[in-house]
């Protein structure tokens, strides 16, 4: 049963098939769900930008017939005065029905999940993961392939930073057949552990260092940008911007079939003339993602009627995580909290691994 949304990982397949039935039922007669959410009000917390991701939450609660209160800048919150999260999360789950929050540190949506009263959804933790972006993927493929199974799935760009991309792999190893094209610079390259969900999956995937090689063999494109905001220097990001760019010349190679996604805000990796290409579904995946988060909403506020509080846990491991990105690092309080894996511990906020 769904409490909290953190990763997708915590839902079986069929819950999640539930909810894209559920996301595709409202699209096709929305008018039946308007009364739905009546009564109930969902906080949106946002330590950082959002335009779709706060919008269709937003919207999507609208739709059902409930209120939204929150913030979208820290600096017009306690959060400027230095309010821990654990005492925002503490104070905001005690006002509102629903928690979504987006923050730049990494495992900080597990963090909220220890100090809420209310279901915690995961709406990005920094570069980590961002589950409600890869229902949105799902519910668009599912309707623009008509299956999320048996797909060659070409990602490209930013595969270090981009939450969207790790969220999405972890996913889509779980149906059957799926293969992954990586295409980045060595720099840029997906995290280790992404990998190890793949090979342990028994998926296959190639890296690449060429989008025009990689686009014959796709039937999924999903480009992204690159996430300036997560780069050590200026000077980092410089080297890697432009270094992947989709045109219309390079999809001509591609099969007809072809769907190209990306979960916005584009920067130059898309060239504009790209938007007219019949395959080219961005735009429509964020309407879809309005649906997915409707479904999402409804599903855990039915689930959540009983409201439970998060058991806190207060034993804490010797050990720091070696992430510096963290959650442990700015919200000291925090257990440290740790699954064993070989001779590293993997931390629970983060998945990041230490050596022990
Ligand atoms: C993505 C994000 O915030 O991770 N956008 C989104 O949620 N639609 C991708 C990005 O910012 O590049």
């Amino acid at each position: 049963m769904l409490n909290h949304l953190i990763d997708l990982d915590q839902l079986s397949l069929s819950e999640i098939d539930e909810l894209i039935k559920l996301a595709n039922t409202i699209k096709n007669n929305p008018w039946a769900y308007q009364e739905s959410c009546r009564g109930k009000i969902m906080a949106t917390l946002f330590y950082e930008p959002s335009t779709r991701t706060k919008m269709s939450f937003q919207t999507a609660m609208y739709r059902l017939g409930g209120e939204v209160i929150g913030f979208d800048n820290p600096e017009n919150s306690s959060v400027s005065k230095g309010e821990s999260l654990k005492d925002t999360i503490t104070v905001v789950s005690g006002y509102a029905d629903v928690v979504v929050m987006r923050n730049p540190m990494e495992g900080s949506a597990t963090a909220a999940t220890l100090y809420s009263k209310s279901p915690i959804i995961n709406a990005g933790d920094g570069g980590h993961l961002h589950p409600t972006q890869t229902l949105t993927d799902l519910v668009t493929l599912y309707n623009e392939k008509g299956r999320l199974d048996n797909l060659c799935i070409g990602l490209c760009g930013d595969l270090k930073y981009g939450r969207t991309v790790h969220s999405l792999i972890k996913t889509m190893t779980r149906y059957k057949g799926n293969r992954f094209v990586l295409i980045s610079t060595p720099e840029l390259a997906l995290p280790q552990y992404v990998k190890d969900v793949m090979d342990a999956a028994g998926c296959q995937y190639v890296e690449a260092g060429s989008l025009s090689e990689a686009i014959p063999m796709l039937d999924v494109l999903y480009m992204t940008r690159i996430q300036r905001e997560r780069f050590a220097s200026a000077r980092q990001y410089e080297e890697q911007k432009g270094v992947f760019v989709l045109d219309s010349e390079k999809l001509t190679a591609a099969k007809k079939d072809l769907r190209i996604l990306h979960p916005l805000p584009r920067v130059d990796e898309i060239t504009v003339d790209v938007d007219d290409d019949e395959r080219a579904k961005y735009f429509d995946q964020t309407v879809y993602g309005m649906y997915a988060r409707m479904a999402l909403i409804l599903t855990i506020l039915q689930n959540g009627e009983t409201r439970r509080k998060s058991k806190t846990l207060s034993s804490t491991h010797p050990h720091n995580c070696s992430n510096p990105k963290c959650i442990t690092h700015t919200e000291r309080y925090l257990p440290h909290l740790f699954r064993e894996a070989g001779d590293m511990l993997e931390c629970r906020y983060c998945d990041g691994r230490t050596l022990i």
